[in-house]
């Protein structure tokens, strides 16, 4: 039990797995017991945010995270992202990155990340994707990339290296935007010494963003290493409700990520996410609801990557899918009507986090890394999960 603070009352209040509720004293009539419940649900609400990963949140793994949330968390929010897609790539050729952006109806709070270090194919990708997919939340500028690539033709947190140009750069954005909501994520800077002048400019970003989301950590310490909370607390502090801050970097597990929010107005998880979409509800899943997660994913997977091929060659939009028809799909799932392709081959990066840490894992790994086709795949999970029970 942790009592996080003591009430006008002097009743303590006590922070649990997913609420905080009240000791109260014998003399209060309940009423005012019920009075002060609801008022502090609404003090705890929060949005939990499955982090930008590219390879990883596309359509399929959203659809997944996003069922569990509804079905296992009434408490909070769930948002989410696609993977980062370059502006360059999709100014000049959009039929080779628009699987980046592919989203259903159904997953709604979805914002839409992009990248780059030319200004003006930003704008134009921005303004492409408000104009033809305006069913997105927002758009949003990655300003915190490390990948030498990314770093290279200035975009990610090259960007954190000319402070001015891309706060001028956001404004057109936020501009060309129209009724979707423009943010940003970045770093708490490129190094230790840049810690100041990174808090400055987020905080003058606010002026343009809906959200800032602030990955603790610097450029010089990629995804690993201290994260420094307090500098995005004191940054909520200073925006107050100008934008929403979301917190990013090492949260762990679902317990953190309650612990971790303070002032913020929600708390993003990237790595921890990866295949454990449980980690955004106060659930554990029990072997046969794993196992049934992972044929779910994995049939979605590959009705994902055949939609996108067969719908690649558009000229002036790319359709993007009904939901109801992907789970009309994966109910009468009838692998000979897909190109299963890489899929398979793509779907272990999920597989073997979904699987790891149970009896026999390694050895499961082993086997499924040399499957390339659905049918064994289906047989050899089954097979690994019947040892577990
Ligand atoms: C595989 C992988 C891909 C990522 N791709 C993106 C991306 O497309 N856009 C982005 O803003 N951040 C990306 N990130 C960074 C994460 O969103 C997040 O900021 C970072 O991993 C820190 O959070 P964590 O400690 O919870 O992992 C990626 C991280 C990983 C591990």
């Amino acid at each position: 039990m942790l009592i996080v603070s003591i009430n006008k009352e002097g009743s303590p209040l006590v922070l649990h797995r997913n609420h905080i509720s009240i000791i109260h004293p014998p003399d209060q009539e309940p009423s005012v017991r019920l009075f002060f419940i609801f008022e502090i649900s609404i003090l705890v609400r929060m949005i939990m945010w499955l982090a930008p990963m590219d390879g990883i949140t596309n359509a399929a793994y959203r659809i997944v995270v996003k069922q569990i949330f509804e079905k296992y968390n009434k408490e909070h929010e769930l948002w989410m992202w696609t993977e980062f897609m370059n502006a360059e790539g999709y100014v000049r050729e959009p039929q080779r990155l628009v699987h980046h952006i592919i989203k259903t109806d159904y997953e709604d709070n979805t914002i839409a990340q992009i990248y780059g270090g030319d200004h003006e194919d930003l704008v134009k990708t921005a303004k492409d994707i408000a104009e033809k997919y305006p069913s997105f939340s927002g758009i949003e500028l990655n300003i915190g990339c490390p990948s030498p690539k990314v770093m290279a033709c200035g975009g990610g947190a090259g960007m954190m290296r000319e402070k001015e140009k891309t706060l001028e750069l956001m404004k057109r954005l936020r501009d060309v935007c129209g009724l979707l909501p423009f943010s940003m994520k970045t770093r708490a800077g490129l190094t230790e010494d840049d810690k100041q002048a990174q808090k400055e400019f987020i905080i003058a970003s606010a002026e343009f963003c809906q959200t800032l989301s602030i990955h603790g950590r610097t450029y010089k310490q990629w995804h690993s290493g201290d994260v420094d909370w307090q500098m995005i607390y004191d940054i909520k502090e200073a925006v107050g409700d100008k934008a929403l801050v979301i917190g990013n970097g090492g949260v762990k597990s679902y317990e953190h990520a309650l612990e971790l929010k303070h002032n913020l107005d929600g708390i993003m998880i990237a790595q921890a996410a990866i295949a454990d979409p449980w980690i955004f509800v106060p659930h554990e899943p029990t072997p046969a609801e794993r196992r049934e997660t992972i044929l779910f994913h994995l049939k979605l997977m590959i009705i994902a990557f055949d939609y996108y091929h067969k719908n690649l060659h558009f000229t002036e939009k790319f359709t993007q899918p009904s939901y109801e028809q992907w789970m009309n799909e994966v109910e009468n799932f009838d692998i000979s009507r897909y190109d299963v392709g890489k899929s398979v081959i793509e779907y272990r990066k999920y597989l073997f986090n979904y699987v790891g840490g149970l009896t026999g894992s390694k050895e499961f790994k082993r086997i499924a890394a040399t499957i390339r086709d659905y049918q064994p795949l289906v047989d050899a999970v089954n097979e690994f999960f019947a040892t577990l029970s």
